[in-house]
This record gives structure tokens, sequence and C-alpha cells, in this order.
């Protein structure tokens, strides 16, 4: 009876959003206004988002389609993190100018680094377009009509209210397609690199700190946005002016006791807090297990390469970077999932709704009936399951090793029947290959072992029966994709044509990849997938809406979709487990116990070591004289809220968030105030290292410091 209680208590706090979660829609926010100020807020809403006036949404930018960014000067200067920045500083980065392992300050507005495809996008406006984008849909259109209903309605909106403009337009359905809102974007292309710290500082831990607390990372970036005469987004032209932002954030060294009032601002990309218990389990259980097992076994290979030489561990670097970055969140998921009982509250809650279903069904006060939803849900997830599950194995395991993925590329120039665009694909694999072919040596035996292993390991679940009689190292010695200048000599010559095709298909790793292929991915998987997903969506509509029936006075917060949103928390330690309590932030006293000049990771310079041991921190100090690092709070955050603004009670900047504590990742699916927690850099470190380390005074000078 108590555990029933206690799982229908959670239940019941996991659907009225429990304090500080939440992602907050900006132009909604009077609904927040009450409680952020309760929690210490001393600013309101009207400050953080006014369509009539500047306010702190246009210091914020979407930075490309995946982190955030904030204004920090009149003239267009703005921070992100260092790994959001991570490829246009290797980019710019060459042997004799290594930016990325010594760092890269612009003296000089000249000196700023132009980045070709980089854009910033402000948000000018959003607005509530629900009935517009519904209109013409009735209770009885077709699941298929509506959704092109739906698309012909926003080409139509999109259109008409961008007409005359520069700007850009872009609706989203919120609450599964119960709710849509139009943003009017000003998206910026003259984007340019104006300082990073050496990768010791901005990367300092690496993938071993990566997701965890305490942390020490560095990791921030600057950039500069230009516009035309007119302040006006334009492409890049010497003649461009740097932008004047209608606002740019004032920064606070006052920095934040633990208790604080914080909020983030900027782009969460995806979360899932409403989905059934069958989709919970199937993240948690199923997906994630695969996709460790199956990446354990490729970052084993080449986290051994790269203890061979240091240019081995400078090639693997960034792929064992986001090998290993979905990897360790999806353990940490998985275990928070289990602590939390997360399927168990999720059926719970679902025996709840279901109950609340019948009696409203009954009351007839609506004509909705909620009573099949679940069933139906679960019934699509059976469906569903099998082939998530397959396809699953088949992006972690066919799709593992580079020779398959080469395979791929072959693969697919077989299935043109269109010789110019298949030149085209020829030469642009031919490139490639002979990049390839310049380190061959060592990395065949690494991908060969990951070849082999990978698909060893989806034949023994039982999901590569076409593998019975295969000799995969035959397979791969075989191939033309492992011989020096046997695919140049393959392709001379080459005519798209059917009997091209079957010449190329005949290769032993094409054969293989057509074969996986062709089993994985027949026309009924596909349809069955694709059905069983859009009645998923269709009735995870429904359900979202009859819970917000169930429970009218809860303010239920819209998942993340890469749209401007408000979290706010506390500053705040944590007890990740029996006796264990983390402190709420770091110092550079922790980055000295870190170093370590045999591990890459953990090298710190003489530099910092220098400033350290005069305590040369200037103002940048807290008040017990230490340089404080990092610091974590509650704010309920995602990937995409990278580069975001940490902000103090004022809105001034106190932080830039870049991460989340391990212990607290499943908040994507389930947030537990106890354990999650966003993690950011200290906006005083970031200025210390851009002052004191780096000497860049002049962008220091720019910004608007308060006390
Ligand atoms: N975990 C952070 C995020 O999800 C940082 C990732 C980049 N850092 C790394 N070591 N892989 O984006
Ligand atoms: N590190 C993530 C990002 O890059 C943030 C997170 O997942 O908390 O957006």
């Amino acid at each position: 009876m108590k555990k029933l209680f206690t799982l229908l208590f959670a239940a019941l706090c996991a659907l009225s959003a429990m304090a500080d979660e939440g992602m907050w829609i900006p132009l909604l926010l009077q609904k927040n206004e009450a409680a952020m100020q309760k929690s210490g807020m001393r600013i309101t809403a009207k400050d953080i988002y006014d369509i009539n006036n500047a306010c702190l949404k246009d210091a914020i930018i979407l930075f490309n389609q995946g982190c955030t960014g904030e204004y920090v000067s009149s003239e267009g200067l703005f921070l992100t993190n260092h790994h959001c920045g991570y490829s246009y500083i290797t980019s710019h980065s060459t042997v004799e100018h290594d930016y990325l392992t010594h760092g890269f300050w612009a003296m000089t507005r000249e000196q700023e680094l132009p980045c070709p495809g980089l854009t910033a996008t402000r948000l000018v406006k959003m607005e509530d377009v629900t009935f517009q984008v519904l209109d013409g849909i009735t209770p009885e259109t077709s699941e298929a009509d509506r959704t092109e209903i739906v698309e012909k309605n926003i080409a139509a909106i999109t259109k008409e209210a961008t007409k005359g403009t520069h700007y850009k337009a872009i609706i989203k359905p919120f609450y599964y397609g119960n709710q849509y809102f139009m943003y009017i974007n000003e998206v910026f292309t003259d984007v340019r690199l104006v300082g990073a710290p050496p990768s010791n500082i901005g990367k300092f831990g690496g993938d071993t700190d990566n997701w965890m607390w305490p942390r020490h990372t560095g990791d921030f970036s600057m950039f500069r946005v230009y516009a035309d005469k007119d302040n006006k987004p334009a492409a890049y032209s010497k003649d461009n002016k740097p932008y004047k932002p209608l606002k740019h954030f004032d920064i606070s060294l006052k920095g934040v006791e633990e208790g604080d009032f914080t909020f983030v601002f900027g782009y969460p990309g995806t979360t899932r807090r409403y989905v059934t218990s069958d989709q919970v389990n199937l993240s948690a259980n199923q997906e994630n297990p695969i996709r460790i097992a199956l990446r354990d076994i490729r970052l084993h290979h080449y986290k051994n390469a790269m203890e061979q030489s240091p240019a081995q561990r400078l090639k693997y670097a960034s792929k064992v970077a986001s090998i290993a970055n979905g990897w360790k969140k999806w353990q940490g998921e998985t275990l928070g999932i289990n602590r939390l009982k997360g399927v168990e509250q999720k059926k719970a809650q679902e025996d709840e709704f279901q109950q609340w279903a019948e009696n409203y069904k009954r009351l007839r006060i609506r004509d909705y009936d909620y009573t099949t939803v679940l069933p139906e849900l679960h019934k699509n997830y059976e469906a569903l399951t099998s082939v998530d599950l397959e396809w699953t194995y088949f992006n972690e395991a066919v799709m593992a090793s580079d020779f398959m993925g080469r395979a791929h590329r072959l693969y697919a120039i077989a299935q043109m029947s269109n010789d110019s665009l298949a030149q085209l694909q020829i030469r642009k694999f031919l490139k490639d290959n002979e990049r390839y072919f310049t380190d061959f040596a060592e990395h065949t035996l690494v991908d060969k072992a990951i070849f082999v292993e990978t698909f060893e390991y989806m034949h023994k679940a039982g999901y590569a029966p076409y593998l019975d009689k295969a000799d995969l190292g035959k397979i791969y010695d075989n191939s033309m994709l492992t011989k020096k200048g046997a695919v140049e000599k393959f392709f001379k010559g080459y005519k798209a044509s059917e009997k091209s095709a079957k010449k190329l298909l005949a290769d032993p790793a094409v054969d293989l990849f057509n074969v996986a292929y062709s089993y994985s991915y027949t026309p009924e998987k596909r349809s069955q997938y694709k059905e069983a997903n859009q009645n998923i969506n269709r009735l995870m509509r429904i359900y979202v809406k009859g819970m917000m029936t169930q429970y009218p006075d809860s303010n239920f917060f819209p998942d993340a979709n890469l749209t401007l949103r408000v979290a706010y928390g506390h500053v705040e330690g944590f007890t990740p487990r029996d006796g264990v309590y983390y402190k709420p932030y770091s110092t550079l006293d922790g980055i000295m116990q870190k170093e370590n000049p045999d591990i890459y990771d953990y090298v710190v310079t003489p530099r910092l070591h220098e400033l350290y041991n005069k305590k040369d921190y200037g103002r940048y100090a807290n008040a017990k004289g230490e340089m404080p690092v990092a610091f974590i709070a509650t704010n309920h955050t995602t990937g995409g809220n990278s580069g975001s603004p940490v902000l103090n009670a004022d809105g001034q900047l106190i932080g830039i968030n870049f991460d989340r504590c391990w212990e607290g990742t499943m908040s994507d699916l389930l947030f537990d105030p106890g354990y999650c927690r966003n993690i950011s850099l200290d906006i005083r470190y970031c200025l210390f290292i851009i002052d004191k380390y780096a000497g860049a005074r002049h962008l220091v000078d720019e910004m608007t410091i308060v006390r």
C-alpha cells in the first residue's frame, strides 16, 4: 500500500511540473512571473520578453541550428561555448597557426576571421497562430489530410508574415500539434571568430570530465556579427560594420551563492516529457543498452589507437568526442530513469489517467472519449518497437566502421542512373579516398576490428541472420575499398548503367551493405514504422490534451523544440550517491588538483600556473579570493542550451551554460530536482582568461561590467 501511494504521489508530482522543472515560452512568461519573483527574480517578465521594446530576448542568438549565444557588447560581440565554435576554430587552424591548441585572440577588428556558413539568428517576435494553422480541420479530418492542410496553411501564413521584409518566418508545433507558434527571425550571415582559449582550457578534462561534476572546463569562444550600413544582415563583405544589437547583457562580477535565483535563456533542442511508459522503456532499457554496447566496441579500439602516438590522438579526437558524448549521456539517462523507477512512475500515471478518462466519459461533460488513447498507444508501440530496435542496430553496428560508411557511398552511386550525378559523387568519393589512404596503414587494423566486432555483435543478437555463413575478415580483405588505387581503377571509364551497377554491387563490401540494407529496410518494415509513428504522434496529441483537461490548474510546459525558452532555478549542490555531497561551485584550485602533464586532457600551461601562483586574479576573484570556474544550478536544460546565458535575479550575465551533471541526464524524459543540474562556466573565469591569461583586455573593455 505504501509503495502504491509513493508511486501515485510520484506520478502526481510528475504531472504538474515540479519546482525548477520546465522550459517556458517567453511570450507567455507572465504565467511564470509570480513564481519567478517568489524564487528571487527582481525583474519582470516584460524585461525578458516584450514585443514593443528592446528586451533581454534581443541579446540572444541561435548559433547555427544547435547552440545558443549572447551579445555582450554594443558592437555585435557575442559569447558561446568552445564546443559550439569548435569546427570554426579547427577550420582556421593549420600546423603553423594551430588556434585549436594554442588559442586565438583577434587583437584588432581586421584580425577577426570570417566563418562562411555560420549563422546567428535573432528572434524578432513570436505569435500564437494555432487557429490559422488549424483552419479547415474538423474532428473528421484524416491524419493524412490534416498534415497536408497544416503544411499548406503554414506556407501561406509564413509567406504573408514576411512579405516585404528581410525576415524569415518559421512555425512550429507545440504539445504534439495542439498549439502552433510562429517565429519571425532575422538571420545574420557575416559572423567572425574573435577569440578562443587554448584547448587545454576550453576543453580541459576532455571526454573524461564530459557530463560530470566537479567540472573545470573553460568552455567558451567569442564571435562578432557584422551587418550592412543599415545594420541589416548581409553576406560577408569587407565593408560590413559590426552589428549594433538592440540589447546586450550587462555582466555581473558579483557571482552567485548557493540558493541564489538564476535563469537560463536559450534554445533547448528536444525533450520528451509526456511520453508513455512504453517509450521510456524503449529508450532507457532497449535502445540505450544497444547503442552503449556497440559504442563500447568502437571506443575501445579508438582509445587504444590514441594511446599509440600524439598524431593518432589528434586523428581520432573529434570522432571519439562525438561517439563518447552520446555514449556517456545514455548511460546516465538509463541509470537515472531506473533510479527514479521511471517506467513504473509512468505506468501509475497512466492508470490514473485511464480511471479519469472512464469517469470523464461517464459524466458526458464533453464529447471527447479519452479511454482508448492509452491502449491504442500501447498497440502502436508494439508495432514500432521491433523495427525501431532493428534500425538502432543498423545505425550503431552496420554504420559503425568507416569501411561500411564508404561502402554505403558506393552503394548510393550504384543506385544512380543519371551519369552526371554519378560522376559528381564519384569525384567526391575519390577525393576523400585519397585522403583516406594517406594514413590508412594504422587505421586499417582499427577499422577492421570495429567492422568485424560490431557486425558479430549484431549477428549474435539475432538481427543479422544473413551473416550466418559470412566471413567478415575476408569481406574486409577482398574489397577494393581496402586496396590502395583499386577504387580509382574501378571507376576509370565508369558510366552509370545497370551493368556498371551490377559490377559495383559485386564488390564484397558493397554487396554486404546491400544485403544488410535490403534486409533491414524492406518496404514492409518502413511502412510498419511510418504508420506506427504517425499514429503515435496523433495519439500523443490527444493524450497530452487529455492530461491538460485532467489537470486544468497545472502549467504544462511544452517539450523543447529548438525554440527560445526560459528555464529557472537555484544554484544548488546535490548528493550524487550515499555519503557524497557536491558543492555547487568549482575553482582554479581544482584545475591544479587535476593537473597531469602526461594526460592530454589535464595539461596545465605555465602561464596559468604563473597566474595561479601569484593569485593574480584581479577583479575576477570571488569574495574568498578564489578564482571561480564553474557552478551548478537546478535549471532545466538540454542539448541546444549550450552557450546559453545564465542570468542572475537582475537579468545580468553570470555564466555560460555548457552541460549537465551525469546523474541527472534523464531530464529529457523525467526531471528530478534532487539530481538534475545544469553546469555553467562562471563568467568571471571567462573574463579572467580573456583579460589576464590572453591579454585581450580590449575585448573586456567593450563589455558592460557591473559590480
Ligand atoms: N556534453 C556536452 C554537450 O552535450 C559537451 C559536449 C562536447 N564535449 C566533449 N568532450 N565531447 O554538448
Ligand atoms: N552539452 C549540451 C549542448 O551542447 C547541453 C546539454 O545537453 O545539457 O547543448
